[in-house]
């Protein structure tokens, strides 16, 4: 396996918006993080990912850009962006910025130019439909209050394509000339620096532009057939032939609609596409089947958790590369979703899973806040929400007569925002995010204990433990390439593996359980000494070769030797 720097790297995700805010108007900044680079770089992580800090109206958060070489004005300038790279290049830390070309805002000058009449030239930047055609074939859209992807627009009599908000078109990959616009673009920051982009919604941007009627209902089938193009290959090995290439880059694609069988189509060595995507199934695990956003009504079960892994462990395990994430801007907080951060089990919980993600095969992303275990933040009120998914979702729920309770009640563990409040830096007002009124309400918990400042000071944090773990992947190879076994796929409440690289093995034990549990290690695991490289907890018993005692939500891993 070719070994290299963003296979063994270690990501941390950045929401600026949330960060940290230093001109006091509620809202973080570039200038926040730049001020918090030596805590970063203490983490022990090697990449940060940030989220889009391009001029954007923000219907989106910036998901929605309307100037892709110009810095948000909420977010700071260019020369904050430029001493922000340098701080980071100066403490060895690489940087992915978020690409997201599959559409950009209507406020986008080449948007304003293509529906300004029907001749343009900018006209084919752009899906339109004509309207004397009828109407088009449906299009499921993610955030519009109709879930309809196609918008009717007076000034030239026709609908144009967006797939996500009405005020994301969809930019036209099949015009040679949108592409050459967005290589140039990301020539323009290469050559400042950058190391590799994070691409949204990548795999949506080849559409069959004959606009057929497809057979789907449920998101998941519009999203299948989004992401199955006809020509999806071709740009992105053109992508990666007039860009990629010329750097010592790497590309994550966001990869919603990639089915598994399809994984090595992406990232194959061989073809020259991108190096790795997130893929979508974990993130389902606890959804209504066919559906994004709403709670399936059963908890989902551990040995499901597992055989998405393992799946996807053995689909790279000879060609391509996996990203490992539990969490990020779009989706709740870890811990609260795979862990329990009730009182009792938060600390563990939250430590278990730095464990787990720490020890797996791929590379591990981490969401700012997760290092001290944020959770969600569980709103009550529509009120309290900023975010277009849920805001949208809320009106088509109410227009057209649906259940708002259970909406809300579902929103507490779905919705985006929870991820999305500030980051809690200290117990001061405003958690030391800002000195005015932050954008979205803080989690009232960065009083108790959920905050950096206090996590500094204690003997054992989350903080301290996510420290020692990151120590303990990047001084061990074996975790990094080393073969993965999943030990008793079928166990309810225990994950345990091992991780193997020649001699070097480690052997991971995982209670996802609020009880204390009695694990036996299968036959064919064999060793003469078992050494402790790190637990979230004291040992409770592994006196004997096979047995041990997990205590709740304990997390243990030990080097095997022969
Ligand atoms: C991706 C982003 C999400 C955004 C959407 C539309 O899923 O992660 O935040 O809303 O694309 O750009």
């Amino acid at each position: 396996m070719h070994q290299t720097w963003w296979k063994e790297g270690i990501v941390y995700q950045i929401y600026p918006r949330s960060f940290k805010d230093t001109t006091g108007n509620g809202i973080g900044d570039l200038r926040g993080i730049i001020e918090k680079l030596d805590y970063i770089a203490s983490l022990g992580i090697d990449i940060i990912w940030l989220n889009p800090v391009y001029d954007s109206p923000n219907d989106d958060n910036g998901y929605d850009i309307r100037n892709y070489r110009t810095i948000m004005e909420e977010f700071g300038t260019m020369s904050d962006f430029d001493e922000l790279l340098a701080g980071m290049k100066a403490r060895n830390l690489r940087l992915v910025m978020d690409l997201v070309v599959n559409h950009c805002s209507d406020e986008h000058e080449w948007f304003q130019q293509s529906r300004s009449s029907r001749d343009n030239p900018y006209r084919d930047y752009f899906h339109w439909w004509p309207a004397e055609k009828g109407a088009p074939p449906k299009r499921w859209s993610y955030f519009d209050v109709n879930e309809n992807a196609w918008q009717y627009d007076t000034h030239t009599d026709a609908y144009y394509l967006h797939y996500f908000a009405v005020k994301q078109p969809d930019l036209k990959w099949e015009n040679p000339k949108v592409r050459q616009e967005i290589y140039d673009m990301m020539h323009f920051w290469f050559q400042k620096g950058v190391d590799g982009f994070r691409m949204d919604v990548i795999p949506f941007i080849s559409k069959d532009t004959t606009y057929p009627e497809i057979n789907a209902t449920a998101p998941h089938e519009y999203i299948a057939y989004y992401s199955n193009g006809p020509r999806i290959h071709e740009y992105l090995n053109e992508l990666n032939r007039e860009v990629i290439s010329k750097y010592d880059a790497f590309t994550v694609g966001e990869g919603p609609g990639i089915h598994i069988d399809q994984a090595l189509d992406f990232v194959h060595e061989d073809r020259k596409e991108i190096d790795m995507f997130f893929h979508f199934d974990l993130m389902s695990l606890d959804r209504k089947p066919g559906e994004v956003f709403t709670m399936r009504e059963d908890a989902w079960k551990l040995p499901e958790f597992k055989k998405i892994f393992s799946d996807w462990d053995t689909a790279f395990a000879k060609a391509g590369w996996g990203s490992l994430f539990l969490a990020n801007h779009d989706f709740p907080r870890s811990v609260s979703r795979w862990g329990n951060d009730s009182p009792e089990h938060w600390k563990n919980s939250a430590t278990l899973l730095h464990t787990f993600l720490l020890t797996m095969r791929g590379t591990p992303y981490f969401y700012q806040g997760d290092e001290i275990g944020m959770t969600n933040v569980r709103f009550t009120d529509i009120e309290d929400y900023r975010d277009i998914n849920t805001i949208n979702r809320y009106e088509h729920v109410k227009n057209s007569g649906g259940d708002l309770v259970a909406f809300m009640e579902s929103e507490q563990h779905a919705a985006r925002e929870n991820a999305r409040t500030p980051m809690h830096w200290d117990a001061s007002q405003n958690a030391g995010f800002t000195s005015s009124t932050p954008w979205i309400r803080l989690n009232p918990n960065y009083t108790n204990g959920v905050s950096v400042a206090h996590q500094e000071t204690e003997d054992y944090s989350v903080l301290s433990y996510f420290r020692k773990m990151t120590a303990v992947r990047k001084s061990n190879l074996a975790l990094v390439y080393g073969d993965y076994e999943c030990l008793h796929p079928d166990h309810e409440q225990v994950y345990a593996y091992t991780r193997t690289l020649g001699a070097d093995r480690f052997l991971i034990l995982l209670n996802f359980s609020d009880d204390t549990v009695t694990y036996i290690l299968p036959q064919h695991i064999t060793y003469n000494r078992k050494v402790k490289v790190i637990s979230n907890a004291l040992i409770l018993d592994d006196q004997t070769y096979k047995e041990f005692m997990l205590g709740a939500w304990q997390a243990v891993v030990y080097r095997l030797e022969d």
